[in-house]
């Protein structure tokens, strides 16, 4: 075993996990409850100047309906070289989460931050700009599907420790709405949601974020990176569309959908290191990226915004009708115009980050499953047509919704040899990048879901990769000659602490050819990443480190 500086800050970081129990042991139980910083710091939305900073005040005294809290972001983590500083407020009304949206910062730079109030700092946190004009290079890390109770978020901790990403991207499922046993039985490992009933009102909601961010995995991940995240069906209920949910059920007393959902919403907003792009409609979450000339990330919501309800199954009649939508018109029309943008400015790659699987499964003769773009065959077209009409290159979707991964190409009929060639790709238009789940199951069963996988490759001739058993995350590196995608599995979500990880696959898609090919090799990590945020005990009291806010 080499030993390493980056394997020297893992151990550290593993150890200080188990720093709240010691510090309980020898008598400190009263700092560790007082600690306002229970839910750790966070960071997201990055733009070219400015970037999201997050974290929430946990207050004991119900006295204290209003905090005030400062903040201070550098370029340095002993922070040095503060570049701005100032002061919020935090109350009741928004959960004492607190944002702070700092502009003036410098692009594709690493930042450090970290707020104080209530006598105590936070741990520090940090984050980078999106660059500008050329670059060489991009690391994203990607995943989805974070259930609680279904075992410990290792996969949240090895997208932690890599030093080098630029952004980690949360395809949604975030939370799950479900009480214990529904969808996971968090009994054995002590993982139990909380409130352990379905939520459905705005305490239900936060209550369930707060024990979320309680997890030190989940805060390790949002501490060291930005994140840019999208909510998919669980964020509120499963199988969402725009009016309501397979699992909202009014007669069970949940009530009314659109309180339930603008509940869900603002918990998300409160929780989330989210930027607002519209201050009159919060359900309008859908928004672009722009990280030089390499790459345009659109996000997309298929849940909320403008999806028509699933249709009973592939057999429905209503299934190819083309009123029926998946984004919804005004989303649909901004991402084909966002689309034609980007390949006129001459950016390399364009990226959809979104949840549910855009590429065709068809089992035994049938769409697999309606709650896709499958059931919404019209909505695909669309964007197909857009794709071939224009000449759009380098598009890669990402998707994540179905624990499990995949990779393939994409085309308008992969069962049709005349229009596409399985063997050779000829006819792909596009690919996509499908992330297993952080905890979430698909098969139970290794050696089903390798056979499953088996005959699915062999009846599907656009899928080049499918794994039905493992959770993990892919990584994305990106450069002006190619994507590749890399599937990293966990050992483990069971043990806690297990961050050991295999390579799973890898494929690539080069330049103009909107097609995968198999990955020779894996790729390189960046030859210099920017320093971690330091490790912390997120439970000290540094009364005499307290900063100024008078700039010098
Ligand atoms: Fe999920």
């Amino acid at each position: 075993m080499k030993f390493t500086r980056r394997r020297f800050v893992q151990t550290v970081g593993t150890s200080l996990v188990v720093t709240p129990l010691s510090l309980q042991a020898s008598g400190s139980h009263q700092r560790v409850k007082n600690n306002p910083f229970q839910h750790g710091v966070a960071s997201g939305d990055p733009l070219e100047d400015r970037v999201i900073l997050w974290t929430r005040i946990t207050v004991n005294n119900p006295q204290h309906r209003v905090v005030q809290v400062k903040w201070r972001i550098a370029l340095d983590p002993e922070f040095e070289t503060v570049v701005n500083e100032g002061i919020t407020h935090t109350a009741t009304e928004i959960d004492f989460t607190v944002k702070v949206d700092p502009d003036d910062l410098q692009s594709g730079t690493t930042y450090y931050y970290q707020f104080h109030a209530l006598g105590y700092e936070s741990p520090v946190g940090r984050t980078k700009t999106l660059p500008k004009n050329h670059i060489d290079h991009l690391r994203i890390a990607f995943t989805s599907c974070s259930n609680y109770p279904f075992g410990y978020f290792n996969v949240y901790k090895m997208i932690a420790q890599r030093q080098d990403l630029d952004v980690v991207l949360h395809l949604g499922d975030y939370i799950y709405e479900y009480a214990n046993g529904t969808y996971g039985d968090g009994s054995a490992l002590n993982r139990i949601p909380e409130p352990n009933k379905e939520i459905t009102t705005l305490d239900d909601y936060r209550m369930r974020y707060s024990q979320y961010r309680q997890d030190l995995d989940l805060q390790e991940a949002h501490r060291q990176h930005p994140f840019i995240t999208i909510w998919d069906d669980h964020e509120v209920a499963n199988d969402a569309w725009n009016g309501g949910a397979e699992n909202h059920n009014p007669e069970l007393g949940e009530g009314n959908w659109l309180d339930r959902r603008a509940a869900a919403v603002k918990a998300y907003y409160e929780w989330m290191p989210i930027r607002r792009v519209d201050s009159d409609n919060p359900l309008k979450a859908y928004r672009k990226f722009r990280f030089g000339n390499l790459l345009d990330l659109m996000m997309l919501d298929t849940r909320l915004y403008g999806r028509d309800q699933q249709v009973a199954n592939a057999l429905d009649p209503k299934l190819n009708d083309p009123d029926r939508k998946l984004l919804g018109d005004e989303q649909s029309e901004w991402l084909l115009e966002n689309l034609q943008d980007s390949q006129e400015d001459s950016i390399k790659w364009r990226m959809l980050g979104q949840q549910v699987m855009f590429g065709q499964l068809v089992v035994s003769g049938q769409i697999f499953n309606v709650d896709q773009w499958d059931g919404y065959p019209a909505s695909r077209q669309k964007v197909l047509n857009h794709l071939k009409d224009n000449n759009i290159d380098n598009t890669i979707i990402l998707t994540g919704d179905i624990h499990s991964s995949w990779a393939m190409d994409i085309t308008e009929n992969p069962y049709d040899g005349s229009q596409y060639d399985g063997l050779t790709g000829q006819g792909s238009v596009a690919v996509e990048f499908v992330t297993p789940a952080v905890t979430s199951p698909a098969l139970t069963n290794e050696v089903e879901a390798d056979q499953t996988a088996f005959y699915l490759k062999a009846t599907n001739p656009h899928m080049k990769f499918v794994d039905l058993f493992h959770r993990g995350y892919v990584l994305l590196d990106i450069t002006h000659e190619r994507t590749q995608a890399e599937w990293y599995h966990a050992e483990s979500i069971v043990e806690p602490g297990n961050t050991n990880q295999v390579y799973a696959a890898g494929f690539k898609i080069n330049d103009a050819t909107n097609r995968l090919t198999i990955a020779d090799k894996v790729s390189n990590e960046k030859n210099t990443a920017p320093a971690f945020a330091p490790s912390f005990s997120g439970n000290e009291h540094h009364e005499k480190k307290h900063y100024k806010l008078d700039r010098d």
